[in-house]
């Protein structure tokens, strides 16, 4: 997920130095599928992904970033909204919605996979999410404001779904074709 144009503030590249990798844009059909759960057998791949995403996610820049969205179809989720500009990393490995408000916020969102996009996105207010952290400890997280927002949007990421999927037709076509048009005009530039 990414903050709205222009609120984005300097990033903190300390967590890691791993290469970034690219990101899958719009309409990439891999950006539709089902993510697999990630089981013990894919340590090594967890340990090996997880310092490249944030590497991504930090150079994007951007506060959250599911690993489909770097062509890895495994249900993990780097976020970072950095409270108080502070980093706070949060590792999250086959991450589940358990309990949401009935109460809905507003919010305009944009997505790494959806560059300079931007809407605003109905979702509850509140979430309660369980997860697993990247040593395999369980863990479980309520959330409110942009974090309950950041959690949704990832974990939507992981069951193919895009934040313009919550727009009407007629508006996520007009962001699309935009989108489509300036992405053309970018790789017809020198
Ligand atoms: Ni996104």
């Amino acid at each position: 997920m990414r903050l709205e144009a222009g609120s984005v503030k300097a990033r903190f590249m300390s967590e890691t130095e791993a290469p970034p990798l690219p990101i899958l844009i719009v309409p990439d059909p891999v950006l539709r599928k089902t993510a697999r759960p990630v089981t013990p057998a894919d340590a090594s791949l967890v340990a090996g992904l997880v310092p490249q995403m944030f590497a991504t996610m930090y150079k994007a820049p951007g506060i959250g970033l599911a690993a489909p969205q770097v062509g890895v179809l495994v249900r993990l989720v780097v976020i970072d909204i950095q409270p108080d500009k502070v980093p706070a990393p949060m590792v999250l490995i086959n991450p589940e919605v358990v309990a949401k408000s009935d109460e809905l916020a507003v919010r305009e969102e944009g997505c790494l996979s959806l560059p300079d996009q931007y809407a605003e996105i109905s979702r509850p207010a509140w979430v309660k999410v369980k997860y697993q952290d990247e040593h395999g400890t369980k863990h479980e997280v309520e959330a409110d404001g942009l974090l309950a927002a950041c959690l949704q949007h990832e974990i939507d990421h992981l069951n193919g779904v895009l934040f313009v999927d919550y727009l009407s037709s007629l508006k996520r076509n007009i962001l699309l074709r935009k989108l489509a048009k300036e992405m053309k005009e970018r790789k017809a530039k020198p």
